[in-house]
């Protein structure tokens, strides 16, 4: 999934991942992380998704990054933010306004390491194929501090019975590809029923929710 997927996805509107309400289980699982008032979050792929102001509205001061810069754009009137700030730095064209920064560009190009307190993984471990999963991890917790958390929620299907993206991540590819450095701790997973997605034409579709602390 090149760049190119992404931005023809975004323009012709094949964006069914896009959610109108906060995601339930961001709701639900992350309060279980103890994040406190002034503490990071990096939400890797962020799309325009609402839970950022969520995660805002928490007190965190938050971090997306995300490549369709209209995407970005979109977001802050969106939601009733102030007009942004934008800066444009090499690699990325960063908007900022009242506790959410957004940098436009390629996630694996974002560079820093320890600058996080927690990272908000919903729909981009599983947006990116297999040939892109380790970099994307390494990446995740290159940028998080030790001892910081990662709330990750992954589908698990069939593959052959649909065509990634979303693709399927289970349980044992989870813990490949970060349980060298973090903590894996599966929080929950149940039976996921999908309307309006191509989600919803599968026989079995779960979805799961996982706590990664990362160690060293
Ligand atoms: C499935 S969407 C999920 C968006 C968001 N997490 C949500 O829950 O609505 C995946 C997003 O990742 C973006 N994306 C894909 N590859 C990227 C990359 N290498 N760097 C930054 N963003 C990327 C796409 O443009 C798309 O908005």
């Amino acid at each position: 999934m090149d760049a190119q997927f992404w931005i023809n996805a975004w323009i012709e509107g094949r964006t069914a991942f896009h959610q109108s309400k906060y995601n339930e289980k961001l709701l639900a699982y992350f309060p279980t992380l103890s994040p406190t008032q002034g503490q990071s979050v990096l939400v890797p792929l962020c799309g325009k998704s609402k839970d950022l102001c969520w995660l805002r509205d928490q007190g965190l001061v938050v971090r997306g990054i995300e490549l369709y810069e209209e995407a970005v754009a979109a977001f802050f009137p969106e939601n009733a933010f102030p007009s942004p700030t934008i800066t444009r730095h090499q690699e990325f064209v960063t908007y900022e306004s009242d506790g959410v920064t957004i940098d436009c560009g390629d996630f694996l190009k974002f560079e820093g390491s320890d600058s996080f307190d927690f990272a908000y993984d919903r729909a981009a471990l599983v947006a990116l194929p297999e040939s892109m999963r380790k970099a994307y991890a390494e990446k995740v917790q290159t940028l998080l501090r030790r001892g910081g958390k990662c709330l990750l929620m992954t589908y698990e299907y069939d593959q052959l019975e649909l065509q990634g993206p979303p693709f399927s991540v289970d349980e044992v590819q989870v813990r490949q590809l970060y349980g060298q450095r973090c903590d894996v701790k599966l929080l929950d997973r149940r039976e996921l029923k999908v309307e309006g997605s191509r989600l919803g034409t599968l026989p079995s579709l779960r979805e799961a929710v996982y706590q990664l602390t990362k160690r060293h």
